[in-house]
């Protein structure tokens, strides 16, 4: 049985300090919930942020990271660096970064392997465009996403991964997936998982739908079978993120 997780994705808002607001007002209406919760905070907010929830069932993200160990690139953050500090998870190939920093299916699969060898979390993110979508390649495209991220990631390791299925028409616009047409494509990367390794695999590793979630669409979003978690955006910076967490109360 998969356990639930909701992934508050903070993108660039919350300066520390606002950030450890945020988390007095979130913590006491998340902790010990039933689902998994990670905040995945901007850089600069995860020395305070992992001080903050030290001893809470609440784990703290990062939201990118680069595929070297260290080096000359300037204004990057390594994974080592996010290890030593807490980190636990770490979102990858979010389709803000593959429009606006050219994240390519390459970059996304060499720090996805490289995240592994920090033991953090990848939280794989795929997902189509609106003109994708009314072509009718959906399915194909996020196949070869899939395939690609997961390239020579060993089995032991994808089955604790992340996949946040994530159409780009749906992010920050309020046009939320209709439950049906999230479950149909979360469904479709479990059986390219169940292809590239076997049921077992297939099985464990956790698909989150991601996109305009909120506490009025979570629950009916979070109870199809192949929806395990929801990647939150704007509304993981309100106190309606707890409605989400909590969507079965
Ligand atoms: P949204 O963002 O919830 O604001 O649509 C989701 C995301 O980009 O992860």
């Amino acid at each position: 049985m998969r356990n639930k997780i909701i992934i508050g994705n903070w993108k660039m808002n919350k300066t520390p300090k606002e950030a450890l607001e945020l988390i007095s007002t979130l913590k006491p209406l998340v902790e010990n919930s039933e689902a998994e919760v990670v905040f995945c905070v901007p850089f600069v907010d995860i020395p305070c942020a992992v001080e903050a929830l030290k001893g809470s069932s609440i784990s703290v993200g990062a939201q990118n990271m680069h595929f070297e160990d260290s080096g000359a690139f300037t204004g990057e953050v390594s994974p080592g660096m996010l290890y030593e500090l807490g980190v636990e998870y770490v979102i990858i190939g979010h389709s803000e970064r593959r429009q606006y920093f050219a994240e390519t299916d390459e970059t996304v699969n060499k720090k996805v392997l490289k995240a592994f060898e920090y033991e953090l979390i990848p939280i794989i993110c795929c997902g189509e465009t609106l003109e994708q979508r009314e072509e009718g390649i959906t399915m194909d495209w996020i196949k070869n996403q899939i395939v690609k991220a997961f390239e020579n990631v060993p089995k032991e390791n994808a089955m604790t991964a992340i996949v946040a299925y994530e159409p780009i028409w749906a992010i920050g616009t309020g046009k939320v997936a209709t439950s049906e047409q999230a479950e149909e494509v979360c469904g479709h990367i479990r059986n390219v998982l169940r292809e590239i390794y076997d049921d077992e695999t297939a099985e464990e590793i956790r698909i989150q739908y991601g996109g305009s979630v909120n506490g009025a669409n979570a629950k009916e979003l979070l109870s199809m079978e192949d929806i395990d978690g929801g990647l939150v955006g704007g509304a993981a910076l309100k106190a309606d993120f707890a409605n989400i967490v909590n969507y079965n109360k």
